[in-house]
Protein backbone atom coordinates (compact mmCIF):
# COMPACT_ATOMS: atom_id res chain seq x y z
CA UNK A 1 0.00 0.00 0.00
CA UNK A 2 1.37 3.77 -0.66
CA UNK A 3 -0.11 6.65 0.54
CA UNK A 4 0.66 10.93 0.28
CA UNK A 5 3.72 11.35 2.72
CA UNK A 6 4.10 14.99 4.40
CA UNK A 7 6.93 15.63 3.16
CA UNK A 8 7.07 12.83 0.23
CA UNK A 9 4.71 12.30 -2.35
CA UNK A 10 4.30 8.99 -1.24
CA UNK A 11 5.52 6.53 1.98
CA UNK A 12 4.82 2.96 1.28
CA UNK A 13 3.89 0.55 4.33
CA UNK A 14 7.39 -1.62 5.12
CA UNK A 15 7.36 -4.07 7.65
CA UNK A 16 4.45 -1.94 9.48
CA UNK A 17 5.59 1.27 9.37
CA UNK A 18 4.93 4.22 6.62
CA UNK A 19 8.53 4.87 4.71
CA UNK A 20 9.85 7.10 1.63
CA UNK A 21 11.41 4.68 -0.96
CA UNK A 22 14.64 5.60 -0.54
CA UNK A 23 14.82 5.00 3.00
CA UNK A 24 13.62 1.54 2.17
CA UNK A 25 16.50 1.23 -0.25
CA UNK A 26 18.96 2.43 2.05
CA UNK A 27 17.65 0.56 5.42
CA UNK A 28 18.57 -2.89 3.14
CA UNK A 29 22.08 -1.79 2.35
CA UNK A 30 22.57 -1.00 5.54
CA UNK A 31 21.58 -4.31 6.95
CA UNK A 32 24.28 -6.04 4.64
CA UNK A 33 26.96 -3.35 5.05
CA UNK A 34 26.86 -1.38 8.35
CA UNK A 35 28.62 -2.53 11.04
CA UNK A 36 27.78 -1.21 14.55
CA UNK A 37 30.33 -0.99 17.67
CA UNK A 38 29.47 -1.89 21.36
CA UNK A 39 30.15 1.66 22.23
CA UNK A 40 28.13 3.32 19.37
CA UNK A 41 24.89 5.62 20.65
CA UNK A 42 21.85 5.81 18.72
CA UNK A 43 19.47 8.96 19.19
CA UNK A 44 16.47 7.75 18.07
CA UNK A 45 12.90 9.81 18.53
CA UNK A 46 10.22 10.25 15.85
CA UNK A 47 9.99 13.35 14.28
CA UNK A 48 9.43 16.62 15.63
CA UNK A 49 9.91 15.34 19.31
CA UNK A 50 13.02 16.97 20.69
CA UNK A 51 15.73 15.36 18.43
CA UNK A 52 17.64 18.17 18.00
CA UNK A 53 17.46 18.94 21.12
CA UNK A 54 18.58 15.68 23.00
CA UNK A 55 21.40 15.16 20.42
CA UNK A 56 22.94 18.60 21.05
CA UNK A 57 22.46 17.14 24.83
CA UNK A 58 24.08 13.87 23.95
CA UNK A 59 27.20 15.53 22.23
CA UNK A 60 27.81 17.43 25.11
CA UNK A 61 27.37 14.89 27.87
CA UNK A 62 29.56 12.39 25.96
CA UNK A 63 32.07 14.82 25.33
CA UNK A 64 32.50 17.22 28.46
CA UNK A 65 35.88 16.57 29.46
CA UNK A 66 37.22 17.72 25.89
CA UNK A 67 36.01 20.76 24.89
CA UNK A 68 35.89 23.86 27.30
CA UNK A 69 32.47 26.55 26.94
CA UNK A 70 34.87 28.96 24.39
CA UNK A 71 35.27 26.08 22.07
CA UNK A 72 32.74 24.01 22.01
CA UNK A 73 31.69 22.32 18.83
CA UNK A 74 28.00 23.09 19.26
CA UNK A 75 28.68 26.86 19.22
CA UNK A 76 30.02 26.57 15.97
CA UNK A 77 27.90 23.34 14.91
CA UNK A 78 24.65 21.93 14.17
CA UNK A 79 23.51 19.01 16.33
CA UNK A 80 22.50 17.21 13.57
CA UNK A 81 26.30 17.72 12.23
CA UNK A 82 27.69 16.66 15.03
CA UNK A 83 25.20 13.65 15.65
CA UNK A 84 24.46 12.65 12.35
CA UNK A 85 21.46 11.04 10.70
CA UNK A 86 22.07 7.17 9.54
CA UNK A 87 20.23 7.82 6.61
CA UNK A 88 20.83 10.12 3.89
CA UNK A 89 17.73 9.47 1.82
CA UNK A 90 19.26 10.46 -0.86
CA UNK A 91 22.96 10.79 -2.08
CA UNK A 92 25.10 7.39 -2.39
CA UNK A 93 24.75 5.48 1.06
CA UNK A 94 27.86 3.60 0.38
CA UNK A 95 29.59 6.79 0.52
CA UNK A 96 27.91 7.39 3.86
CA UNK A 97 28.26 4.03 5.21
CA UNK A 98 32.36 4.63 4.88
CA UNK A 99 32.21 8.29 6.49
CA UNK A 100 30.22 6.52 9.55
CA UNK A 101 33.44 3.84 9.69
CA UNK A 102 35.85 6.80 10.11
CA UNK A 103 33.95 8.91 12.87
CA UNK A 104 35.91 8.50 16.02
CA UNK A 105 34.34 6.45 18.94
CA UNK A 106 32.46 6.85 20.68
CA UNK A 107 30.45 7.36 17.34
CA UNK A 108 26.97 9.27 18.30
CA UNK A 109 24.49 8.77 14.97
CA UNK A 110 20.51 9.69 15.15
CA UNK A 111 17.65 8.22 13.70
CA UNK A 112 14.03 8.01 13.18
CA UNK A 113 13.65 4.84 12.38
CA UNK A 114 11.37 2.23 14.27
CA UNK A 115 12.78 0.00 16.51
CA UNK A 116 11.73 -3.73 15.03
CA UNK A 117 13.51 -2.03 11.48
CA UNK A 118 17.06 -0.62 13.05
CA UNK A 119 19.88 -2.82 11.41
CA UNK A 120 20.46 -5.69 12.89
CA UNK A 121 24.10 -4.96 13.49
CA UNK A 122 22.76 -2.44 16.04
CA UNK A 123 20.54 -4.30 17.72
CA UNK A 124 22.87 -7.56 17.82
CA UNK A 125 26.04 -5.06 19.32
CA UNK A 126 23.89 -4.07 22.27
CA UNK A 127 24.98 -0.64 21.79
CA UNK A 128 22.85 2.18 23.61
CA UNK A 129 19.98 3.90 22.72
CA UNK A 130 18.69 6.90 23.53
CA UNK A 131 14.53 7.51 22.86
CA UNK A 132 12.68 10.78 23.23
CA UNK A 133 9.12 10.93 23.40
CA UNK A 134 6.47 13.85 23.08
CA UNK A 135 3.36 14.23 23.97
CA UNK A 136 1.11 13.82 20.65
CA UNK A 137 -0.47 17.24 20.68
CA UNK A 138 2.53 18.84 20.55
CA UNK A 139 4.23 16.42 17.92
CA UNK A 140 1.52 17.23 15.64
CA UNK A 141 1.04 20.62 15.52
CA UNK A 142 5.23 20.97 15.49
CA UNK A 143 5.18 18.47 12.84
CA UNK A 144 2.80 20.11 11.10
CA UNK A 145 4.36 24.12 11.37
CA UNK A 146 7.85 22.32 10.23
CA UNK A 147 6.44 19.96 7.01
CA UNK A 148 4.53 23.23 5.68
CA UNK A 149 7.73 25.44 6.10
CA UNK A 150 10.52 23.24 4.49
CA UNK A 151 8.50 24.03 1.11
CA UNK A 152 9.07 20.43 -0.65
CA UNK A 153 8.86 21.32 -4.36
CA UNK A 154 5.66 19.38 -6.20
CA UNK A 155 4.16 18.68 -2.96
CA UNK A 156 1.21 20.61 -2.09
CA UNK A 157 1.32 21.93 1.29
CA UNK A 158 -1.15 20.05 3.89
CA UNK A 159 -4.26 22.13 6.12
CA UNK A 160 -3.96 21.53 9.39
CA UNK A 161 -7.29 19.17 8.85
CA UNK A 162 -6.08 17.07 6.15
CA UNK A 163 -3.08 16.83 8.53
CA UNK A 164 -4.75 15.81 11.26
CA UNK A 165 -6.71 13.21 9.46
CA UNK A 166 -3.38 11.69 8.23
CA UNK A 167 -1.60 11.80 11.78
CA UNK A 168 -4.63 10.24 13.23
CA UNK A 169 -4.95 6.99 10.66
CA UNK A 170 -0.87 6.91 11.56
CA UNK A 171 0.18 8.04 8.27
CA UNK A 172 3.19 9.95 8.42
CA UNK A 173 6.64 9.42 7.45
CA UNK A 174 8.08 6.74 10.75
CA UNK A 175 4.10 6.68 11.42
CA UNK A 176 2.06 5.14 12.82
CA UNK A 177 3.17 7.13 15.65
CA UNK A 178 1.82 4.95 18.12
CA UNK A 179 3.49 1.90 16.86
CA UNK A 180 6.90 4.22 17.21
CA UNK A 181 6.45 5.29 20.60
CA UNK A 182 5.44 1.55 21.77
CA UNK A 183 8.26 -0.31 19.93
CA UNK A 184 10.94 1.86 21.39
CA UNK A 185 9.27 2.15 25.07
CA UNK A 186 8.37 -1.86 25.52
CA UNK A 187 12.12 -2.46 24.65
CA UNK A 188 12.92 -0.32 27.51
CA UNK A 189 10.72 -1.68 29.85
CA UNK A 190 12.31 -4.94 28.45
CA UNK A 191 16.12 -3.77 28.50
CA UNK A 192 16.39 -0.63 30.72
CA UNK A 193 20.36 -1.30 30.09
CA UNK A 194 20.12 -0.72 26.69
CA UNK A 195 17.21 1.61 25.73
CA UNK A 196 16.78 4.72 27.53
CA UNK A 197 13.16 6.50 27.16
CA UNK A 198 13.57 9.50 27.46
CA UNK A 199 10.15 12.39 27.42
CA UNK A 200 10.69 16.40 26.04
CA UNK A 201 8.03 16.93 29.48
CA UNK A 202 9.99 15.50 31.75
CA UNK A 203 13.47 17.18 30.08
CA UNK A 204 11.11 20.62 29.85
CA UNK A 205 10.89 20.37 33.60
CA UNK A 206 13.94 19.32 34.93
CA UNK A 207 16.47 19.54 32.46
CA UNK A 208 19.47 18.86 34.93
CA UNK A 209 18.36 15.87 36.33
CA UNK A 210 18.01 14.18 33.23
CA UNK A 211 21.08 15.24 32.20
CA UNK A 212 22.33 13.20 34.81
CA UNK A 213 20.61 9.87 34.00
CA UNK A 214 22.00 10.25 30.68
CA UNK A 215 25.30 10.16 31.12
CA UNK A 216 25.15 7.61 33.58
CA UNK A 217 23.01 5.45 31.46
CA UNK A 218 25.69 5.99 28.98
CA UNK A 219 28.22 5.05 31.65
CA UNK A 220 30.42 8.32 31.84
CA UNK A 221 28.62 9.77 35.33
CA UNK A 222 29.99 13.00 36.31
CA UNK A 223 32.04 12.98 39.44
CA UNK A 224 31.63 14.63 42.89
CA UNK A 225 33.83 18.18 41.84
CA UNK A 226 32.35 18.15 38.61
CA UNK A 227 28.90 18.43 39.86
CA UNK A 228 29.75 20.80 41.93
CA UNK A 229 31.61 22.76 39.68
CA UNK A 230 28.68 23.13 37.82
CA UNK A 231 29.15 21.23 34.78
CA UNK A 232 25.70 19.61 34.57
CA UNK A 233 24.25 23.25 34.85
CA UNK A 234 26.43 24.27 32.29
CA UNK A 235 25.60 21.58 29.58
CA UNK A 236 21.89 22.15 30.44
CA UNK A 237 22.38 26.32 29.70
CA UNK A 238 24.81 25.57 26.59
CA UNK A 239 21.96 22.92 25.21
CA UNK A 240 19.12 25.03 25.73
CA UNK A 241 16.41 26.51 23.52
CA UNK A 242 17.30 30.34 24.40
CA UNK A 243 20.56 29.70 23.70
CA UNK A 244 20.60 27.27 20.26
CA UNK A 245 18.74 29.62 18.87
CA UNK A 246 20.10 32.68 19.35
CA UNK A 247 23.81 31.14 17.96
CA UNK A 248 25.04 32.01 14.59
CA UNK A 249 24.95 28.66 13.29
CA UNK A 250 21.37 28.25 14.35
CA UNK A 251 20.30 31.12 13.07
CA UNK A 252 21.89 31.78 9.76
CA UNK A 253 23.17 28.19 8.68
CA UNK A 254 21.73 25.60 6.24
CA UNK A 255 22.16 21.83 6.47
CA UNK A 256 21.86 19.05 3.91
CA UNK A 257 19.72 16.87 5.83
CA UNK A 258 17.45 14.06 4.99
CA UNK A 259 14.82 15.63 2.74
CA UNK A 260 16.58 18.71 0.87
CA UNK A 261 18.78 21.52 2.35
CA UNK A 262 16.88 23.77 4.67
CA UNK A 263 17.50 26.58 7.05
CA UNK A 264 19.11 25.41 10.65
CA UNK A 265 16.72 27.73 12.35
CA UNK A 266 13.41 25.55 11.30
CA UNK A 267 14.81 23.24 13.98
CA UNK A 268 13.83 25.58 16.50
CA UNK A 269 10.20 27.43 16.69
CA UNK A 270 8.68 27.54 20.20
CA UNK A 271 9.91 24.67 22.51
CA UNK A 272 6.88 24.89 24.72
CA UNK A 273 4.67 22.15 26.32
CA UNK A 274 1.01 22.49 25.60
CA UNK A 275 1.63 24.87 22.44
CA UNK A 276 -1.53 22.57 20.80
CA UNK A 277 -3.88 24.34 22.81
CA UNK A 278 -3.62 27.18 20.47
CA UNK A 279 -4.43 25.23 17.69
CA UNK A 280 -6.89 22.02 18.84
CA UNK A 281 -11.01 22.81 18.17
CA UNK A 282 -12.47 20.21 20.84
CA UNK A 283 -13.25 18.05 18.41
CA UNK A 284 -9.37 17.20 17.70
CA UNK A 285 -8.89 17.20 21.06
CA UNK A 286 -11.94 14.34 21.18
CA UNK A 287 -10.27 12.48 18.99
CA UNK A 288 -6.55 12.28 19.23
CA UNK A 289 -7.54 12.23 22.73
CA UNK A 290 -9.45 9.06 22.02
CA UNK A 291 -6.64 7.11 19.84
CA UNK A 292 -4.16 7.79 22.82
CA UNK A 293 -6.35 5.70 25.44
CA UNK A 294 -7.09 3.11 22.71
CA UNK A 295 -3.06 2.54 21.92
CA UNK A 296 -1.84 3.26 24.96
CA UNK A 297 -3.92 1.53 27.61
CA UNK A 298 -2.17 -0.68 29.72
CA UNK A 299 1.51 0.18 28.41
CA UNK A 300 2.40 1.66 31.39
CA UNK A 301 3.11 4.70 29.43
CA UNK A 302 1.15 8.15 30.06
CA UNK A 303 1.81 11.80 28.23
CA UNK A 304 2.02 15.32 30.14
CA UNK A 305 -0.18 17.60 27.51
CA UNK A 306 0.41 20.63 29.68
CA UNK A 307 3.21 22.74 31.58
P1 LIG B 1 8.14 23.16 18.52
O1 LIG B 1 7.84 23.03 17.07
O2 LIG B 1 6.99 22.77 19.39
O3 LIG B 1 8.69 24.49 18.89
P2 LIG B 1 12.99 17.85 16.48
O4 LIG B 1 14.28 18.33 17.00
O5 LIG B 1 12.70 16.41 16.81
O6 LIG B 1 12.79 18.19 15.06
O7 LIG B 1 11.85 18.61 17.32
C1 LIG B 1 11.67 19.98 17.14
C2 LIG B 1 10.99 20.56 18.36
O8 LIG B 1 11.92 20.67 19.43
C3 LIG B 1 10.47 21.96 18.08
O9 LIG B 1 9.31 22.11 18.88
C4 LIG B 1 11.65 22.81 18.57
O10 LIG B 1 11.31 24.15 18.84
C5 LIG B 1 12.06 22.05 19.81
N1 LIG B 1 13.45 22.30 20.20
C6 LIG B 1 14.53 22.48 19.39
N2 LIG B 1 15.63 22.70 20.12
C7 LIG B 1 15.26 22.66 21.41
C8 LIG B 1 15.98 22.84 22.64
N3 LIG B 1 17.28 23.10 22.66
N4 LIG B 1 15.27 22.75 23.79
C9 LIG B 1 13.95 22.49 23.78
N5 LIG B 1 13.22 22.31 22.66
C10 LIG B 1 13.88 22.39 21.48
Amino acid sequence: PKERGWSFPYVYLFEHFWCPSPLIRERNIFQKHFQAKQSDVLVTSFPKSGTTWLKALTFAIVNHKNFSKENHPLLTSNPHQLVPPLYTFRGNIHDQILQLSYMPEPRLFGTHIPFPSLPRSILESHCRIIYICRNPFDTFISSWAFFNKIKVEHLPTLTKEEAFEMFCNGVIEFGPWWSHILGYWNESVARPNTVLFLKYEDLKEDVNFQVKRVAEFLGCPFTEEEESNGVIESIAKLCSFEEMKDMEVNKSGTINFEIKRFENKLFFRKAETGDWVNHFSPSMVEKLSKIIEEKFSGSGLSFKMHY
